[in-house]
């Protein structure tokens, strides 16, 4: 039994901002923020939008374009470290208005890894569980939780979603092959490298980051991860078609393919448009790919993420 990608489906809030256009009002300039980051521009939520609007707006659009009974779905997974509130859960929400009536949901919260984290639960859920129909939604909305006055986080965030339609299959020739994850806590308790400050003072709370650790740390737990997973499932680099990693910065990418000795051109980035839009950035630069004719059935696509917690992991797919 095999976990196979019927349908996938993206979006974007419409309000976008150039990096110029926070040089109107920060200490910034768009070489500055670009030549570190390859961030050009990024689309952000105006008042009254939130997480799980994003989300159900890609939801429908993934239950469409596979012209799917909403009804006939089993679970939704939501995969967000932006929730509208605490509680109820974006998944709830969601589930609630797309009319998935029979379907259980929840939200994991797996920072900029939670795509793949989702991924794991879900094939676990198809393979453990015998769930058939499981509709898997990344939301993000990172820019309600930044401070729009610390330039050195604000200007690398961006917020939208991306939702996919999961569905079990006997066929062997297609679907997620592996998944592996890891978590240490220990990172972060010593050093304080990325986190959210959680509500204070009646505030939301705000996002920290020590930017050279975080950097560091991609480079090589993505570079851990990627070669671990390979070698477990018999792999090497020349049985990928395309490596989709979370999009958090351009050049932590373009140091993972030299690294790897991978080209560039075979890695979908998409940082430019999207910035580091969280656990929401794989499906949004896999949809990207698909669209642009980039991705083909029975590609081979390798993933690889890490987030806040630290926590990491990678995942290989035929799609
Ligand atoms: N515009 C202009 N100057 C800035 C900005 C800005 N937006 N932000 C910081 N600076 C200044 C700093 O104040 C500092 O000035 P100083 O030397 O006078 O003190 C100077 O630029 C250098 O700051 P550094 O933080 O040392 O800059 P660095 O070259 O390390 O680049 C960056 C910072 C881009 C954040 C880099 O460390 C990085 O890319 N790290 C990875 C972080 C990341 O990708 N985070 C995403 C979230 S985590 C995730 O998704 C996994």
């Amino acid at each position: 039994m095999k976990t196979v990608i019927n349908s996938i489906a993206t979006h974007l809030p419409s309000k976008v901002v150039t990096n110029d256009d926070l040089s109107d009002t920060l200490d910034t300039s768009h070489e500055w923020i670009f030549t570190r980051t390859g961030i050009e521009r990024r689309h952000l939520v105006s008042d009254g939008e939130f997480a799980s609007d994003l989300g159900i707006i890609a939801a429908k659009k993934a239950i469409e374009q596979a012209d799917f009974d909403p009804a006939k779905l089993e679970a939704i997974i939501v995969s967000t470290t932006t929730a509208d509130r605490h509680f109820p859960s974006c998944g709830a929400r969601i589930q609630g208005e797309i009319g998935a009536t029979k379907a259980f949901a929840f939200d994991v919260g797996a920072a900029c890894a939670g795509f793949i984290y989702s991924l794991a639960i879900a094939d676990s859920l198809i393979k453990g569980s015998n769930l058939n129909n499981i509709l898997l939604v990344c939301c993000e909305t990172l820019s309600r939780f930044v401070d729009w006055t610390d330039r050195s986080t604000c200007v690398l965030f961006g917020d939208g979603a991306g939702a996919l339609l999961l569905q079990s299959s006997e066929d062997d020739h297609q679907g997620l092959i592996a998944t592996k994850l890891y978590t240490d806590g220990s990172k972060e308790k010593h050093d304080s490298i990325l986190a959210h400050s959680g509500p204070q003072n009646g505030h939301r709370g705000y996002t920290t980051m020590k930017g050279r650790s975080v950097f560091k740390y991609a480079i090589e737990y993505m570079d851990q991860s990627v070669s671990e997973i390979l070698t477990e499932n018999n792999m090497t680099f020349d049985d990928i078609d395309w490596i989709i990693p979370h999009q958090a910065n351009r050049r932590i990418l373009e140091s993972l393919c030299k690294m790897k000795n991978f080209p560039t051109e075979k890695m979908i980035i998409t940082t430019n448009e999207h910035a580091n839009t969280s656990s929401a950035s794989i499906p949004l630069a896999m949809g990207y790919g698909i669209e642009n004719g980039k991705i083909k059935r029975g590609h081979t696509i390798l993933l690889t993420a890490l987030g806040a917690g630290l926590v990491w992991g990678s995942a290989i797919l035929r799609y």
